[in-house]
């Protein structure tokens, strides 16, 4: 067992990259940030901060890291997702381990090429499926290895985004478009639950995917009567708009803030007036979003088939009410449903005695403290991702959640094939000339 901690570099280090990075702040005996690489002199220099790099570790492109032998064991790669394969190849090749971040390609191709470069180099590569590691995805998990419910006939998992995250992020932000942010809605959103999946289904291939889904409220034939183009520029109805970036942004400035203050970071307390000034003069977080150049979906049904026969489903609803993660999973004994936001599910059993139907318990991990925000956000899965990360990097035990490259290959495929199916109205297979399976599951952690 090795005494020194694991180093690592940040390479893109906003806002995921120097969340992970966090981690090595409060288990100083377990990461060490040794360096970074990134252009925004602001990003890095806060993080050298934070991490006490010196300049000479600092860097401003990957290219610029990777002229030299490996100054650490692994790479955080936390930037954008169309750089996430071409900042990754220089990194293995210059012999890196990685932590990724999802979706970990933009497309096929693209994923086996990264692949490719892992098994060649015989690195290892593990992507940011940060729900596994949330408690009530994890208890559920387990609760599966029981064999309580028996053999999996269906999984049902849905998705809202709710209202003002899809306006953030899908209509007016960094993922609303493919050009821009790299990757289809179901995959920047989905790709966890697509994940999520296959690893309920451990072990058993996807043959085949079919999708439908589209545009059908932010476009401009939505628009509401009189609607301007920028809420605070030119819109009569912003008083009346669910979407007004007044009510958006500027009522709760924290909510959304390292997406829509990114351009006043260099300020350390922008005032109000600051904020009103950006939104009136941006073209993102300022439009009105009826109007923007969004071209990805706000809602997308997903259906998937199994080589054992069973099926899944997966609906992605954007601009909801409230946010919701759900999840019902039925066998051949019993189920499992649950919503990921109440951190709590029920397992129910078929109970064919006379005067019962079914069994019921009710598990709620709020109240074992499971939920607890000292492990950061998506349910208390972000750091215990970084802390397994480092147990994988020193070459202990896997556990349960650990999501390889080769792990995560299933559901990107799945992804990509579904967005295909969309677009060309079609069912696709889902080639069984793939990498080995996941080994996931029992005989683990
Ligand atoms: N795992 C999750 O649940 C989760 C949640 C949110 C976002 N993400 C993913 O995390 C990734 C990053 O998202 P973010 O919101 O942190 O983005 P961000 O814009 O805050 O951070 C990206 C960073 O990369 C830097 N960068 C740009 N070009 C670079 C280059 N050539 N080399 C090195 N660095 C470069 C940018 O300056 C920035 O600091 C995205 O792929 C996103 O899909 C994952």
């Amino acid at each position: 067992m090795p005494t020194r901690p694991v180093t690592a570099v940040v390479v893109g280090a906003g806002n995921r990259g120097s969340r992970y990075a966090a981690y090595a702040l409060d288990h100083p005996d377990r990461l060490k940030i040794v360096g970074v690489a990134d252009p925004s002199d602001i990003h890095r220099r806060t993080l050298s901060e934070a991490h006490g790099i010196p300049e000479s570790r600092q860097y401003k492109s990957v290219e610029e890291l990777t002229a030299q032998p490996a100054i650490a064991d692994a790479a955080i790669n936390g930037t954008m997702d169309t750089l996430h394969v071409p900042t990754s190849l220089p990194l293995l090749e210059a012999g890196y381990d990685l932590l990724l971040e999802k979706p970990f390609s933009t497309g096929e191709s693209e994923m086996w090429q990264l692949v490719d470069a892992a098994r060649r180099l015989d690195r290892r590569i593990m992507v940011c499926h940060v729900l596994r590691y949330a408690p009530f995805y994890r208890a559920i998990r387990e609760r599966l290895e029981t064999g309580e419910i028996g053999e999996i006939i269906n999984i049902q998992t849905n998705e809202h985004v709710s209202y003002h995250h899809m306006a953030v992020a899908f209509v007016r932000g960094k993922w609303r478009n493919r050009a821009e942010g790299g990757s289809s809605m179901l995959m920047a959103k989905c790709c966890h639950d697509l994940d999520l999946i296959m690893w309920m289904k451990h072990g058993v291939r996807p043959t085949a995917v079919s999708s439908f889904g589209g545009q059908m409220q932010f476009r401009p034939e939505m628009a509401p009567d009189g609607a301007g183009t920028h809420c605070l520029v030119d819109c009569p109805i912003e008083a009346d708009c669910l979407y007004s970036a007044r009510k958006h942004y500027l009522d709760q400035p924290d909510r959304w803030k390292f997406y829509v203050w990114r351009d006043l970071e260099h300020l350390d307390d922008p005032t109000p007036e600051q904020r009103l000034e950006l939104l009136k003069n941006d073209d993102r977080y300022g439009r009105c979003v009826w109007r923007s150049d969004n071209d990805v979906v706000d809602h997308q049904s997903v259906a998937i088939e199994f080589a054992d026969g069973s099926t899944a489903t997966h609906n992605l609803v954007g601009g909801t009410s409230r946010p919701i993660r759900s999840i019902h999973i039925v066998g051949t004994r019993g189920e499992i449903q649950g919503v990921f936001e109440d951190s709590k599910f029920v397992v129910r059993q078929i109970d064919p005695t006379p005067g019962q139907d079914y069994s019921e318990e009710l598990v709620d991990l709020r109240v074992t403290g499971d939920m607890s925000g000292s492990h950061g956000s998506h349910g208390g899965g972000d750091l215990r991702l970084v802390e397994d990360f480092v147990s994988f990097i020193r070459g202990e035990p896997r556990s349960i959640s650990c999501t390889t490259i080769e792990d995560s290959i299933n559901g990107h495929l799945v992804g990509f094939r579904a967005d295909q199916s969309m677009e060309e109205r079609r069912v696709m297979d889902i080639p069984e000339s793939g990498p080995p399976l996941p080994t996931v599951g029992r005989g683990l952690r």
